[in-house]
């Protein structure tokens, strides 16, 4: 599986009367908008917003930090249009992203043009090692075009990811910093890694990580003593980032990050195996939501079903799952009791976490009434 860290899409415009073109970058992939014109630091918000929704992109040439405020204002103005109150919390999730999408849709009309990665304009932050850091996974395949044209709020995620990668998060497990990449799931959350780090190993001397993400797993996992862990992930960015962790904590000799659909390759055993999949049911809008968003549970049960078969005898899975779906009526508690006994597995023990994040105790938030309730729990399957 690869992903299309930059597109071979060009887009073209007038500037000063003549022809442009440049490289087009959508993370989500999004097409470029059919319509652009060059904006400065006279566009006003109502007008910037008006062209948006039309399906207008602005290349801003102003000054960096007006195009910021430009982005802000026209983001108030999409979210001020009223929702009607939800009947259920299913109905709530499901506005809150149609709301996501469409908030992402006008906003990404705002173009900023980088030329070998530097943003030239007045007042612009240094972003090339920034997009640098997003678009080159493979040094040697990929590569930062020429002259390019994203959206500002692109650029400006890659800005903080690159600074959160910089500084990196600190795990109690590991007493040391994990560094999550561009569009690679940050343990930021991390109560689920206590129960982790707590929950008996048993006599377990090998282990699989399904779905590494950073390696965080991986990395407790050898800490407690588990000499032999393969870590795998779908996602190149993933991998690439899990082998940096793994180097930086000098876990390589007991480490082995590995590109795979789920489980390694070559009918391969361990003793334990672990998943933290994706926790909500739902369509991802973008490459970098498949670390939260699982269409059809199919990571999940795809985990389920095919864990008894790479478990060495008295083996056992544990899977991290939050039942925040539940909450939301993606998922019910039947069904996911229903999918571990379809799989042959039984429940041994479930240990508990509630989630300390921010967002749970954030009232304002149209999803608060589940993420109150929001209980991270461990499976210990057998
Ligand atoms: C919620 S994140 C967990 C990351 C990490 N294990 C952690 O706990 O921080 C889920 C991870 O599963 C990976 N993933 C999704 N589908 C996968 C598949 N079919 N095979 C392997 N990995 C997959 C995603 O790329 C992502 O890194």
């Amino acid at each position: 599986m690869t992903e299309n860290l930059s597109s071979n899409l060009t887009i073209t415009w007038q500037e000063k009367g003549k022809p442009q073109q440049a490289v087009w970058q959508s993370e989500a992939n999004a097409a470029p908008p059919k319509n652009i014109v060059v904006a400065d630091d006279t566009m006003k918000a109502d007008e910037a917003y008006k062209l948006a929704c039309e399906g207008t992109g602005f290349l801003y040439k102003g000054d960096f930090q007006n195009a910021k405020q430009l982005l802000q204002a026209v983001t108030k103005r999409v979210d001020r249009k009223p929702i009607k109150p939800a009947a259920t919390m299913l109905e709530a999730f499901h506005q809150h992203r149609a709301r996501q999408i469409q908030r992402a849709n006008i906003t990404n009309k705002i173009l900023i043009e980088l030329n070998h990665g530097n943003c030239d304009l007045k007042r612009a932050p240094d972003v090339k090692e920034a997009v640098a850091g997003a678009l080159i996974v493979n040094p040697k395949l990929d590569k930062v075009p020429a002259k390019m044209v994203l959206s500002l709020r692109e650029l400006l995620g890659m800005n903080g990811a690159q600074e959160w990668r910089k500084k990196g998060v600190f795990i109690d497990a590991l007493q040391a910093n994990i560094h999550a990449h561009y569009g690679v799931y940050s343990p930021i959350r991390g109560e689920y890694l206590d129960l982790i780090n707590t929950t008996s190993l048993g006599n377990a001397k090998t282990a699989f990580d399904i779905g590494t993400g950073t390696g965080v797993i991986a990395a407790i996992l050898v800490t407690r003593g588990i000499k032999a862990v393969i870590a795998t992930d779908s996602s190149p960015r993933a991998l690439n980032c899990a082998a940096d962790n793994v180097g930086k904590l000098n876990l390589k000799p007991y480490i082995t990050v590995e590109q795979a659909n789920l489980f390694p390759s070559g009918h391969k055993k361990a003793d334990l195996i672990v998943c933290n999949p994706p926790w909500l049911p739902a369509k991802a809008n973008a490459p970098i939501e498949h670390a939260i968003y699982d269409p059809n549970s199919q990571m999940l049960k795809g985990f389920l079903n095919g864990v008894k078969a790479h478990l060495n005898d008295n083996g056992e899975a544990w899977l991290i799952l939050s039942d925040l779906a539940e909450h939301l009526g993606l998922r019910t508690q039947e069904e996911l009791l229903k999918w571990i006994a379809d799989a042959g597995l039984s429940i041994m023990e479930k240990l508990d976490i509630a989630p300390k994040h921010a967002k749970s105790s954030d009232q304002s938030d149209p999803l608060y009434a589940a993420r109150v309730k929001e209980i991270t729990s461990l499976y210990r399957l057998k």
